[in-house]
């Protein structure tokens, strides 16, 4: 049987880590984005559909085109943040699950065939791969700082014209300013979240 993690892997990954509004001048390079990606490509998804699909914004030029689609709040963090990921979801991702879930290459059909599920689909495995996207960045020593205030139609309008692949959420990732972070927020207890039954 395997060992839990120890309490400093703990502490970074959930206990010690936090959402970051503000950035160190440090930057991050494309071998560290490319090892972030091999780390969270790792997680599952159902039918290891692999929905997510990533965009890094590293240059004030590319940082320029998303700009106009964020919430006020959200603009001088992104421009501050060595890197700005888009997680995004491919709405047609099944088209390559004969490569991904070869032994039953028939599952593409199901979700040709059924909008709505290919849709709750993409969304909650493309979703969960964001938050594996953002646990891999801590456990290689990066912070994030995930961000929703901003239009996802201007996002997709800009970056993903042909419709194929839509906007979930926003990461910044780089090594995040000590001084801007904010009190940690209560979470819920065990009684007002959980059930055993
Ligand atoms: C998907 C997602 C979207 C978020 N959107 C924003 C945002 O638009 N602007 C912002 O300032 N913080 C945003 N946050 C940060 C949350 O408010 C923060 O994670 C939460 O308050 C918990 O803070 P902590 O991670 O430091 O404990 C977002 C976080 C996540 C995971």
């Amino acid at each position: 049987m395997r060992k839990p993690l120890d309490d400093t892997a703990l502490d970074v990954l959930f206990r010690q880590a936090r959402t970051q509004n503000g950035w160190l001048d440090v930057p991050v390079s494309d071998d560290q984005l490319r090892a972030l990606y091999d780390v969270m490509r790792l997680g599952p998804t159902s039918a290891n559909c692999c929905p997510a699909r990533l965009v890094f914004l590293r240059t004030p030029e590319a940082k320029a085109r998303l700009l106009p689609a964020l919430s006020p709040g959200n603009v001088d963090k992104t421009k501050a943040a060595p890197v700005t990921t888009i997680i995004g979801y491919d709405t047609r991702f099944f088209e390559l699950l004969p490569k991904l879930f070869p032994h039953r290459p028939e599952m593409a059909q199901n979700f040709a065939n059924n909008a709505a599920l290919a849709q709750t689909t993409a969304v909650r495995n493309g979703t969960l791969q964001g938050a594996y996207f953002m646990m891999a960045a801590r456990a290689l020593g990066l912070d994030v700082g995930g961000m929703s205030g901003f239009d996802n139609a201007k996002v997709d309008a800009e970056f993903f014209p042909d419709g194929r692949i839509k906007s979930n959420f926003l990461c910044n990732v780089g090594h995040g300013d000590p001084s801007k972070v904010l009190p940690r927020l209560p979470r819920l207890d065990w009684s007002e979240a959980c059930t055993l039954l």
